[in-house]
This record gives structure tokens, sequence and C-alpha cells, in this order.
């Protein structure tokens, strides 16, 4: 029979205390990782909600303003062309009836004369509003300089337009895009903004094409409306994700607005 001496003894003891101790840290660790990857899963999770929701949100921006767009141009064809097609239908009518003197039949083709290249005159509006032929025919180059000229022209604010990127007529799809985000930061800043002078410019950075808009208008702290973002700047987000370009808007009481986009 073998007996341990105490320095054994003592070798043993420290080897199962030393190992008991790994053991230890060993289950801790693995159970530190377990429970923070779990933490960091969970975080990625709700960050990927947040996402989906923000998509989501985007993307009944986009809905609710075609359904409006959809209500104005059915308004616009009813109150500005059916109605006056009817009285053209009302008159021709009368046209048809006997024994009408000629100078009834001057007076009512005369009305219908009118009636019918005001219904004209309107269409073209309602055609132009929906999608400007210049931009359709010569570019987004002409086509923002007719847009700053209307602006400039109707309503009391200066444009100052400089572009310094090449449009080609092959990109004019995406285009669309740019002139409709234009037209709306145009619109915020004499709507809301009350601006007497904005500035747009176009120039070529690392092969993009890259837009700053400034406003001189009222501003707004752009923190405290982010959660109410109207229709207006969701729109211009997701076109923005639709020309897979990046936006930074920036904004203060008094200090007016800038946005810098690139596509
Ligand atoms: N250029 C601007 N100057 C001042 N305020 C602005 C400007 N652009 C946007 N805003 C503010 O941001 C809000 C959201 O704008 P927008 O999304 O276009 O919605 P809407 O024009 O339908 O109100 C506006 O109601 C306004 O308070
Ligand atoms: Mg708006």
């Amino acid at each position: 029979m073998l007996k341990n001496t105490p320095y054994e003894k003592e070798i043993v003891t420290i080897i199962f205390y030393t190992s008991g101790f790994f053991i230890v840290m060993a289950i801790v660790l693995v159970l530190f990782f377990y429970f923070s990857r779990k933490k960091i899963t969970q975080k990625e999770i709700e960050k990927k909600d947040l996402e989906i929701q923000y998509q989501k949100e985007l993307l009944s921006a986009v809905i609710i303003t075609q359904e409006e767009e959809r209500k104005r141009i059915a308004q616009d064809l009813h109150d500005d062309i059916s109605s006056k097609l009817n009285i053209v239908a009302l008159n021709s009518h009368l046209l048809t009836r006997p024994n009408l003197t000629d100078s009834e039949v001057l007076e009512i083709t005369r009305n219908i004369i009118d009636l019918t290249s005001k219904a004209l005159d309107n269409a073209r509006k309602i055609a132009h509003g929906l999608l400007p032929p210049v931009l359709d025919k010569f570019g987004l180059h002409a086509g923002l300089q007719e847009l700053c000229l209307e602006f400039s022209s109707l309503k009391d604010v200066e444009v100052h337009y400089n572009c310094n990127s090449n449009f080609s007529l092959l990109d004019n799809d995406r285009h669309l895009h740019v002139f409709r985000i234009l037209q709306e930061l145009m619109n915020n800043s004499v709507r809301h903004g009350k601006a007497t002078t904005i500035s747009i410019l176009f120039e070529d950075i690392n092969g993009f094409t890259n837009c700053t808009y400034t406003d001189n208008g009222v501003g707004f702290e752009i923190e405290s409306s982010e959660s109410k973002k109207g229709l207006g700047l969701k729109n211009i987000e997701s076109r923005i994700t639709f020309l897979k370009g990046t936006m930074v808007i920036q904004s203060a009481v008094n200090k007016g607005i800038s946005v810098v986009f690139n596509f």
C-alpha cells in the first residue's frame, strides 16, 4: 500500500483547486459570451424592426401621395375639362335644332369654339403638371431652368441655379426623381420657409452628381420635426433611396434650410 507524502497531498490539492478555478472561469466565460451574444442579437433584431417600420412608413407615404395626386388629377379633369366638354355637347345639340336664326348659330358656334379652346388649354396645363414636356424632350437641365423661371416669375423669390454637371437624356427616368425632389424643396421653401432666395448647385464629385440646395427662409428644428416629417420629405427620402443616393438635411429656426444629396 502506497502512502501519499504530505508534499504530494499538497500538489494534488493545488491541482484540484486550480482545475476547479479554470472550470468555473470557463463556465463564467461561456455564460458571459452566451448572454452578451443574445443581447447583441436582440439589439440587431430591434434595429432591423425599426428599419422595416421606417421602410413601411416610406412606402405608405408613397401610396398616400399617389392617391392624393390621383384625386387632384380627377378633380382637375372634372372641373376644368369635363364640365367644359359637357357644355360643348349641349351647345352642339342646340345646333341641330331646326329654325335657328343666323345670329343664334353664330353665337352657339362661338361658344363651342371658346369652350373647346379653354378645355384644350386646361388639358395642356394638367399634362404639363404631370410631366413637363421640356423635361421629357430636353432633359433635366432644361426642365430645371424652366422650373426656376416659373418660380421666380410667379412667386416673390429669387432663384439661383448653377449646373456644372452634364445630364444625359438616357438617364431621364432617374432625373425625373431629381426634378420632383427639387420641385418639393422649392415648394417647401416658399410655402413654409417664406424664403426670398433659393440657390441650387449641381457638381460632379467622386463619380456622383452632387446637388446642394439652400434657402434663406425661416427654417425649422429638424430634431423636433423628425417624428412629424410630412409626406413631402418622406417622398424625397424614398426617391433618394430609389436613386441609391444619400441626403443630409440641415436647418434651424431663422437659419434657412440646406439640403445636400447625391445620386
Ligand atoms: N424650407 C423649409 N423651411 C421651413 N420649414 C420647412 C421647410 N421644409 C420643410 N419644412 C418643415 O417641415 C415640415 C414637413 O415638410 P413636408 O414633408 O414637405 O410636408 P408638408 O409640406 O406637406 O407640410 C413642414 O410642415 C415644415 O414645418
Ligand atoms: Mg411639402
